[in-house]
Formats: C-alpha cells, structure tokens, sequence
C-alpha cells in the first residue's frame, strides 16, 4: 500500500553533503517522492563522493545540479530561482562545513549560496563524527541557525563508520520525512525586514493589482491520469514578472509546469479548470485581469476513485462535461469586473477573425491573439508571434521572445489603464 499523500504538491530543495549517510538520502528522496513531493536535488562536491548524480537524478526524476557556475543549469533555473521555487529546503547528510557555511553566510559553492539566496527555511539532518558533532564550534553553529528558525533532525546516537559510538548518526529517512512534514506545517517562508520588498513602488503599474492565469490545468482520470495540454506556463510567467516590474501587486494563478515561477509575485498553485476558477475569483477585485492559461475545455465527469485497470470491458468511456470558462466568467461580472480584461486566443487559423468573436463572446478589452499551428512550435517554444486585438483594430507585432511579448503587452495595459508610462 502506498503511503498517504502527505506531501503532496509540495516542493523540497534536497542538498547532499557529504558523508557516508549519503546512501540514505536516496532512500530519502524515493519515501518523499512516494508521499507526493517533488525533490530537485543539489550536490555537494563532497556529496557527489558518496552519491553519484546518475542515481539522485534516477530516482528525483530531475536535473542534480552541482555547480555554482554551471551554464546549462542556469538557462533552466538560476540559483535564485532554484532555491525559491521550493517549499522548503532538506539538507542530509548535513555536515560541519555545511552547517558552519549557512551559520557564518558563506556562499562559496552551490549549496551554500543556495542556503544564503533562499527565501525559504531548512531543515537539517546532520551527520558527522561525534567529536566534530560536539565540537563548540559546531554546537554553536547549530544554536546560530535554530534561532534563525532551522529546524534539526538528529543526530542520532550510534556506532559510526569510523567506529566511534555517540550522536553522529543521519536520522533514518522515515524520522527526517516526520520533520519536513512538520515544518511544512508552521509557513516556511523567511520574511523581508519590513519596508524592504521586491516589488518596484515605482513604475507604469504602481498601485495596480494584476490577476494572471497561466499554464494548462490537468483534469483527474483517476489517481494517477489526467486530461491535460502541451502548455508551458512561459508566456503566463512572463507577462506576470513583466507586470511586477512595472510596479504592480501580482497574484500569478498557476496549472501544473515545470518552469520557475518569478521573484516578487503572490503564487497560487492550482489544478483543475475549477480550481482556477475559484483562485480567480478569490483574487479579486483586481484592476487587470490576464488570462493567459490553456484551460482544460472539458473534464472528466466522474473521475474513478481508483486507479482504472484494463480488463475484458476493453478501454474505459470517458464521459466528458464542460468546465467554466475563466475568462467569460470573470469579463461578464457586475461591478467586481476588473477594469481591463484580457484574453488570449490559440488559433490554427482565421487568427485575428477568431480573435474578433472570442472579444465579443468572452467580453473582453483585449485578445491577445497567436496562431499555435505545430509548424510555429509556440506551444511550449520560447517566441510567440501576436496580434493584438480589441474594438478598435488590430496590432500585430513581429515573432518576439516570450518576454518581449510580455514587456509590450504591459506597456500597453498602462497606456490603457491610465498610468504614467516611462
Ligand atoms: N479560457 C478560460 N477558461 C476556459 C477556456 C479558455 O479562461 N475554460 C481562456 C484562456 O485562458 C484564453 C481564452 O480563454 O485566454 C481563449 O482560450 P482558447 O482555448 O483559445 O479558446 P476556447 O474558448 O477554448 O475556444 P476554442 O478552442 O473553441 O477556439
């Protein structure tokens, strides 16, 4: 039987020191994973001594990452983003070094800098010989870190592998599973001094408050399958950093993608078409809304309990129900409509003709209209090419990166919505 999905949807940062309780910390990953988390891995130089990356990479079912400066891994995720996007941070084996780094603000390797960049707690699971275990210095710095809020499991007491017998030993994998589920239930975040923030004050959308849909949402089968599509999130991340930068609150609605959310932005994770809906309307009121996720357009009308098996019966029938439609929804309200309501329209032809009808039927300001034709490759892609359309005409712009895409959609939205623009 498959443990309770305690873990479930949550994110964890697992740094490998190194040690001979290295071992462990597959185990580790594989009893996390199986509770519902998904684990990114980072090495230690002296972890990958004692865990090689092919196996931490096996069994996280993600990139190990092991260098500070390593440009293939900061194209997908920079440090920045790395230890942020995580729920919370595990460190086993934690060593002496590593506990004396994080205590004393060193960021000479990855680990390290990850620990000084995050915005998120950790836990700790050391794993040293007694002596250095009981040395003041590490006692010490033990001490410096759970008055900042770490949380420790362990040492335990035991023979070591260099023979010696007193606290040393990495907790098992099913006690540091019991602390990271306890920390996850306190908030893990590390907040900013007050006055100190990332949002900009300043800026074209200072003061405004954007809602953004992005990413596809994933309608349930059963347990284990669902209905979902080929987005990535990437134009929805974009528009949302854009609009950060421009000085706006943004509260970014997210379906299930592998790509990390942007720095000074309030993240909703969600699933499902309703639950995106909901998020949506808990968001407001807002003065902007962007829905620029790929909704399911149906969902699966009673997802089995169980896992479907094949049997005589032959394939399962799936009878499908239509979900709500966000942005219909949200552009048709009374007086908690949000000023400027914007729509994306994925078309394999007539674009800007079907832009036209979703403007009027979805009633919307603006339709940010693409055609997602596979030749273009924009699903999942990092260029889009798009027109804008509302009442007026239309603007079509060239093939742009995602972000550019972005920058000139908010640019846009402030001339409309009445701010300064610089
Ligand atoms: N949208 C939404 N809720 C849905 C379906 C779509 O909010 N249930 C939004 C999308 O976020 C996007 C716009 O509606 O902004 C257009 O989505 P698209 O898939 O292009 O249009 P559909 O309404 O699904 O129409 P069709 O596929 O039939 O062209």
């Amino acid at each position: 039987m498959s443990p309770r999905q305690t873990l479930a949807g949550k994110r964890l940062l697992l740094i490998v020191g190194g040690g001979i309780a290295a071992y462990k910390a597959l185990d580790l990953v594989r009893r996390l994973k199986e509770r519902g988390a998904s684990v990114h891995a980072v090495l230690t130089a002296a972890g990958a001594r004692f865990a090689t990356p092919l196996s931490l990479a096996a069994l996280t079912g993600e990139p190990v990452r092991e260098n500070l400066f390593s440009l293939t891994d900061d194209a997908r995720m920079g440090h920045i983003e790395l230890s942020r996007d995580a729920d919370l941070i595990v460190i086993a084996p934690a060593t002496a070094d590593l506990l004396a780094k994080a205590a004393n603000g060193l960021a000479d390797d990855l680990a390290s800098t990850l620990l000084l960049a995050t915005d998120k707690r950790f836990v700790a699971a050391p794993a040293m010989n007694l002596r250095m275990w009981l040395h003041p210095a590490t006692q010490r710095n033990v001490a410096t870190l759970v008055a900042e809020g770490a949380r420790f499991v362990g040492p335990n007491d035991g023979e070591m592998a260099c023979g010696e017998f007193g606290p040393g030993r990495m907790a098992e994998p099913l006690e540091i599973v019991a602390a990271v589920e306890a920390a996850l239930a306190s908030p893990t975040a590390i907040p900013l001094p007050a006055g100190v923030g990332v949002r900009a004050s300043s800026g074209p959308l200072a003061g405004k408050r954007v809602v953004v849909t992005s990413g596809p949402t994933h309608e349930a089968i059963d347990p284990v399958r669902y209905i979902a599509n080929r987005s990535s999130g990437k134009q929805g991340n974009a528009i949302a950093a854009a609009a950060a930068a421009a000085g706006a609150e943004v509260v970014l609605i997210s379906g299930p993608v592998g790509v990390a959310f942007p720095a000074g932005v309030e993240i909703h994770r969600v699933e499902t078409a309703m639950e995106m809906l909901d998020a949506a309307r808990r968001a407001l009121p807002a003065d902007i809304f962007i829905a620029a996720a790929a909704v399911a357009d149906w969902r699966v009308a009673a997802p089995a309990k169980g896992k479907l098996k094949k049997g005589a019966n032959g394939p399962p029938r799936l009878e499908l129900v239509e979900n709500p439609d966000i942005l219909a929804t949200i552009g048709g309200l009374g007086a908690n409509r949000p000023a400027l309501v914007v729509g994306f329209a994925a078309e394999t032809s007539d674009v800007v003709l079907n832009a036209r009808k979703k403007l009027a039927s979805k009633h919307c300001d603006i339709v940010v209209a693409n055609d997602v034709s596979p030749e273009n490759g924009v699903m999942g892609g990092d260029e889009n090419t798009v027109h804008l359309v509302d009442a007026k005409g239309v603007d079509s712009w060239p093939k742009l990166r995602k972000e550019e895409v972005a920058g000139r959609l908010v640019e846009a939205l402030a001339r409309r919505i009445g701010g300064p623009v610089k």
